[in-house]
């Protein structure tokens, strides 16, 4: 088990020691465009077993695994020509595809839940890029909270949730994009299994076709898309024209907010905004409202998160 966790800068040094706590079998948590990830060598079935533990993840839910290009995802699962499509156009950046694993692949069974399916990613971040390229290897990866936590877009999130159960994290300021990958199923059907950073209509322009679009509760949906999930410890109130008494408002557009995504209306500055205020507003205590958001684009995803942020709590449900 980690004691300490030491905060590594993004330099040649900082990248050399992630490293080797991967090779060691050690976990390090790490910047990505789109969120914090919690990494580890995704060959190493220790190293993978600490995640879950380090996170109180349920073993059943698969993880994310991250590599630097193209060509190093092709190793580890079987590729079409609609997952050639989306990767020209998307890769790197916030998109995952999910598509069936090969036998040769060499990964730990704990990595997929030992589901004949792997969701695979090539990160845009730069700090990302340079961790994954210095490795060398397969990084299984989920976001580097506490499971059915609110995400972290920060080391400082980071070391909030997880401070002295992981070796390390690399200092990379803040995420841009601000909320998962998109998650496209690619093994059967094409099918979007959670909104995401790239706009499913981003995704069907590129496919020139018709995404099918899986909802919670839905059996097909990503495994680990549990209803209540990135919760704050307040009740969360959604669609919210006005704060009642004694509660914070997390505005959008043009409203009196305790805080506000976006001023002006922007969903990339409000998705980039969204854990970020939350993690804030938690920190106060109070009940919290959200204003409505559009259903477009990015916002898809900002009302997914928020949905299973305002979602009752059942403890018996590892979100
Ligand atoms: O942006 C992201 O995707 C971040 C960064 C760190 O890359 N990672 C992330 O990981 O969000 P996590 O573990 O928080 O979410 C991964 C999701 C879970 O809902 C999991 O059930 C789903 O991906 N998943 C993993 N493997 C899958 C598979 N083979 N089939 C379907 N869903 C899968
Ligand atoms: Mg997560």
């Amino acid at each position: 088990m980690a004691n300490a966790t030491e905060l590594l800068q993004a330099d040649a040094a900082g990248y050399a020691a992630a490293s080797s706590i991967w090779s060691a079998g050690g976990l390090v948590a790490f910047p990505t465009e789109t969120v914090y990830g919690l990494g580890a060598d995704a060959r190493n079935d220790r190293a993978v077993a600490r995640i879950f533990e380090a996170k109180g993840r349920p073993r059943f839910n698969p993880l994310i695994v991250h590599v630097a290009s193209v060509e190093a995802a092709r190793r580890y699962v079987d590729w079409s020509d609609e997952a050639e499509i989306l990767a020209s156009a998307f890769w790197p950046g916030p998109l995952t595809l999910v598509l069936p694993l090969r036998a040769d692949s060499g990964l730990s069974p704990l990595v997929t839940a030992e589901l004949p399916t792997l969701a695979i990613r090539v990160p845009a971040h730069p700090v990302a890029q340079g961790l994954l390229t210095e490795f060398g290897g397969p990084v299984a990866a989920p976001s580097a909270n506490p499971s059915g936590r609110i995400s972290p877009t920060t080391a400082a999130h980071v070391l909030a949730g997880l401070s002295g159960r992981i070796e390390a994290v690399i200092e990379g300021g803040a995420c841009a994009v601000g909320v998962e990958s998109t998650i496209v199923g690619l093994a059967d059907q094409a099918s979007v299994l959670r909104p995401g950073g790239v706009p499913i209509e981003a995704l069907e322009a590129a496919l020139g076709r018709a995404l099918t679009k899986h909802t919670a509760g839905d059996p097909l949906v990503a495994p680990g898309q549990m209803q209540s999930h990135y919760a704050p410890g307040a009740p969360v109130r959604l669609n919210a024209q006005e704060r009642r008494a004694g509660e914070l408002l997390l505005g959008f557009g043009t409203v009196d907010a305790d805080l506000n995504l976006s001023p002006s209306g922007d969903l990339v500055e409000a998705a980039a905004n969204l854990f970020g205020h939350l993690h804030a507003l938690d920190s106060r205590g109070s009940p919290i409202a959200v204003s409505p958001i559009p259903e477009i684009g990015l916002g898809r995803a900002i009302n997914d998160r928020l949905r299973r942020a305002a979602a009752p709590r059942d403890d018996r449900l590892p979100g």
